[in-house]
């Protein structure tokens, strides 16, 4: 088990003592470790490089433009939260991935189509100099893909401690003084906890007797937090949302998050939902429809990956309106999504979503939202914010030992807490969270809104 926190005094004049939790600085390069090298992790990297280059702005990123009010409105303090706390600089992090295909990032990038030509050009050296470490990669898990450039092992411990090797290599060759490793790989089909996610021990067996509940992400997350590296989970599979996961974190010190980048309809849906709530408008259902042409939508045409996602997206709607509290407004929504995969639209998805509310006196009214997005667009900036605040999170005593980060919520369509805990998905709630956690961390006062001190 983790130590406990450690934590330094500070003392204002209106509170006797604040803790401020020791935070070690960001000193030297931060190793970025992405298994799946797809459109969203090749959209992050070429995006921080062009960034790095004065090429582009990070707009979508909190730690980039973010700011953060502290104390009280008339102080007229609101630092930017990358000045606020000591956050990595864009300018250290180093990179590398696994893909069972062995396109380089550049490659990769032009093949998912998401960034223009003369923009990756001007970037091109740095992304083709990262190619992927052969991945973990079994087709059981993700049927519609066939890549070759994959690990072979006797069993799934053979395979991991190939990947603690890949994690060793790269901390050396890179000289990367952290680690995070953050999964952009394809969404696996849907499996459910068994006996062998329960403990450290159970898991180790069943690597050895190859059991089909491991699924190639899993195997990943073992290896990092073996090494005592964060992990961040980008799709809806369970990956380190289990019990074996959750005790490794917590001993290793390597904080965990997940699962599934809150991104497009869902982003929508949890801005939206709240607004309805919070008025008590009433709902009678809600159908969502996707059409995406990228190589994400093509394997999530395969029902046992596309059943890991609807899962993912249709738990949002229920916990945002509480139809238990609130059975005449909610009690007999009707939630449909489906996922179409369409080539024409490559990653440029197209949402629709039709929304039937209801109003005084049982009125009915209907809102269509139609969002012509960009999928990667819309993740990238998850995938930098997540990657730096996990790595606070490892270097501050007072969260490296807890596990699960649920101040990160705001970045998940299903977010992962303590166990016997629901998940809050309200967008404003989880803002509110993650910097309150912040300020927390600093000793700051707490942001309640309440604001009756100004007229007294
Ligand atoms: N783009 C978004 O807005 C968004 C939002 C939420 C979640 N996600 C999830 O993020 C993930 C990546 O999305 P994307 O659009 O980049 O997809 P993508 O298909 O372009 O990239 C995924 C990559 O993962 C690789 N891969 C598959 N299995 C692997 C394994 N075992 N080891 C290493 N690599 C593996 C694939 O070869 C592919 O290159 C998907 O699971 C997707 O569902 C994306």
């Amino acid at each position: 088990m983790a130590a406990r926190p450690k934590t330094a005094q500070k003392t204002s004049s209106k509170t006797a003592a604040i803790k401020i939790a020791e935070i070690q600085p960001a000193k030297g390069k931060l190793g970025v470790m992405i298994p799946g090298m797809g459109a969203v992790a090749t959209t992050f990297v070429a995006g921080v490089e062009a960034v790095r280059k004065r090429l582009a702005s990070p707009f979508g990123s909190l730690t980039q433009m973010g700011t953060i009010r502290l104390g009280k409105r008339t102080d007229g303090r609101s630092p930017k939260v990358k000045e606020f706390l000591p956050l990595a600089a864009l300018d250290d992090l180093v990179f590398t991935g696994w893909d069972p295909f062995d396109d380089d990032m550049y490659t990769a990038a032009r093949k998912a189509g998401v960034l223009e030509r003369e923009l990756l050009d001007q970037v091109k050296p740095f992304l083709s100099s990262i190619k992927p470490r052969p991945a973990v990669f079994d087709r059981n898990y993700v049927k519609k893909l066939d890549g070759h450039h994959v690990k072979k092992g006797k069993n799934k411990m053979e395979l991991a401690e190939q990947l603690r090797a890949d994690i060793q290599d790269f901390k050396k060759n890179s000289g990367a003084a952290r680690l995070i490793t953050i999964w952009c790989g394809s969404t696996e089909i849907f499996l459910q906890p068994t006996g062998a996610h329960q403990s450290l021990k159970a898991f180790e067996k069943a690597m050895q007797t190859n059991d089909e509940a491991i699924a190639p992400s899993m195997i990943y997350a073992y290896a990092s937090l073996m090494e005592g590296v964060p992990f961040a989970n980008g799709a809806p599979n369970l990956t380190v949302d289990l019990p074996v996961m959750h005790e490794l974190s917590r001993k290793n010190e390597a904080p965990i998050c997940g699962k599934d980048f809150k991104t497009g309809q869902t982003l929508m849906k949890t801005i939206l939902a709240p607004g309805f709530k919070a008025r008590l408008l009433g709902l009678n259902g809600w159908f969502s429809t996707n059409i995406l042409g990228n190589r994400d939508g093509e394997v999530l045409d395969d029902p046992g990956s596309f059943k890991t996602k609807e899962e993912s997206k249709l738990s949002v709607l229920e916990h945002i309106l509480q139809p238990d509290l609130y059975p005449d407004l909610y009690g007999k929504m009707s939630h449909v999504v489906r996922i179409n995969y369409y080539p024409p639209r490559g990653d440029n998805k197209e949402g629709w979503d039709n929304i039937d509310i209801f109003g005084w006196l049982g009125y009915p009214m209907q809102i269509k939202v139609d969002f012509l997005c960009r999928d990667s667009i819309l993740a990238a900036p998850i995938v930098l914010d997540l990657i730096l605040f996990l790595d606070l999170a490892k270097r501050t005593s007072e969260l490296n030992g807890i596990g699960i980060q649920e101040w990160l919520s705001f970045y998940f369509k299903s977010p992962m807490t303590a166990p016997g805990l629901y998940p809050e998905h309200d967008l404003f709630i989880q803002l509110m969270k993650l910097k309150n956690t912040l300020r927390h961390l600093k000793g700051e006062e707490l942001i309640t809104h309440l604001g009756l001190e100004y007229y007294d």
